[in-house]
């Protein structure tokens, strides 16, 4: 028998992404203010988003994510830096001939304009054969679930139907990738549930690359295939949500997503690994390295939810009960450590038979796996 010989990919990643996918490499933009100092929006940011990925870019106010995307739309020009979609340079292209689209928080729809018209405006610019608008728009308006509102005008739409429109604009000229900055941050809460199951669903039937912006973090996790976590100006860590929840690489990824006690405890290696002292708890063996500071100790976080208070799992220290607050979801309990700091800890229900009164000493037990080790970093 002959065996198939095997054929090894030697390029690097960076290589086989840019055949395909989205690539940001050192992109740097520096803006001047009014006031004479220097803001740099975006420092060396180096990204590959997929083809067909949801990706999500996430940050406080002022980091970066608008500036990223309109340099991507063209609607901004990079200092310094490069984008490539697929092997093909884009950033040195005008904004019309880059095969992108962006969706503004604003919607931006045309008032004077019926729905339909909205939706054919690219396509007439295109000057695309009536009749394939006609039947592009048709597919469009079923797409975005608006057949039969074609000839209303935006302002006799609700607010999540005119987002809509602008989704189906903005895809009727089937962009290789879609720009959505902030998209939904003006719905209320509701129809902004609504509208992330409907996003989630039009990127998944039109294998479109969408690049989402978000400042919000659940919607950034129930959203995104990945997400990058942006602080001031580049990503502090880029992975699926369930690594940015789970691994969180630094402090201020661990507080940015999700809910986290952060720890500063003693540290020393043990054999191969380091163990941490919690309070009076016994040792802790921690899964991942942490990096020790100057006076030997680290700073771990911890996931209320991650932690238990009946014994089920090896015990880090023992507490003081001193709030018990009840949230319809579960019970997020605060335990003073004899050390005085406090451990934030969420209880699941069933609530019934839980005997927790404010109080007596108690064990709190994590997993170890579920002891971050942070790193160290000065904010
Ligand atoms: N045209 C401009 N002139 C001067 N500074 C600017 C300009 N555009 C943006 N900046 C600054 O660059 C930084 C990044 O802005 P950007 O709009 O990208 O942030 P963002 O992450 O989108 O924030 P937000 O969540 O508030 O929308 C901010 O400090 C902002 O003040
Ligand atoms: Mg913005």
């Amino acid at each position: 028998m002959v065996e198939a010989p095997v054929v090894t990919d030697r390029r690097s990643p960076q290589v086989v992404a840019r055949e395909n996918g989205l690539t940001i490499s050192g992109a740097t933009k520096t803006f001047a203010t009014p006031e004479g100092t220097e803001v740099h929006a975006l420092d060396h940011v180096d990204l590959q988003i997929r083809d067909g990925e949801f990706f999500v870019m996430l940050g406080p106010s002022g980091c970066g994510k608008t500036t990223l995307l309109r340099s991507i739309a063209g609607l901004e020009t990079l200092d310094s830096g490069e984008i490539y979609l697929g092997r093909d340079r884009i950033d040195d292209r005008p904004a019309f001939s880059r095969p992108v689209n962006t969706v503004f928080q604003s919607y931006a729809l045309f008032p004077h304009l019926t729905v339909a018209e909205n939706i054919a405006f690219g396509l007439q610019m295109d000057r695309l054969p009536k009749a394939e608008i006609a039947d592009r728009v048709a597919q469009m308006l079923t797409l975005v679930r608006l057949d039969g509102l074609g000839g209303r005008r935006p302002a006799q739409l609700s607010g999540g139907q005119q987002q809509r429109v602008a989704l189906a604009r903005a895809l009727a000229k089937a962009p290789r990738v879609l720009l959505l900055d902030e998209p939904l941050a003006a719905l209320d809460l509701k129809l902004r549930r609504g509208m992330q199951d409907e996003l989630r669903r039009l990127q998944r039937t039109t294998g479109v690359t969408f690049v989402f912006v978000t400042h919000d973090q659940e919607e950034a996790i129930s959203l995104g295939d990945r997400i990058a976590v942006f602080s001031q100006g580049r990503p502090a860590q880029v992975g699926t949500p369930e690594d940015l929840y789970e691994r969180p690489v630094s402090r201020f990824v661990a507080d940015f997503i999700g809910e986290t006690t952060f720890l500063t405890v003693p540290v020393r290696p043990d054999g191969d690994g380091q163990v941490v002292q919690i309070a009076d708890g016994p040792p802790v063996r921690l899964a991942a390295p942490a990096q020790v500071a100057a006076d030997g100790t680290t700073t771990v976080g911890v996931r209320p939810e991650r932690l238990v208070l009946d014994g089920s799992a090896p015990l880090i220290a023992t507490g003081t009960l001193q709030q018990l607050v009840y949230m319809g979801t579960d019970l997020r309990i605060q335990v003073a450590l004899a050390d005085g700091t406090t451990l934030a800890v969420r209880v699941p229900p069933p609530f019934e038979g839980l005997a927790l009164t404010p109080g007596p000493t108690l064990t709190a037990g994590p997993d170890p796996a579920h002891l971050h080790p942070l790193a160290l970093e000065a904010a």
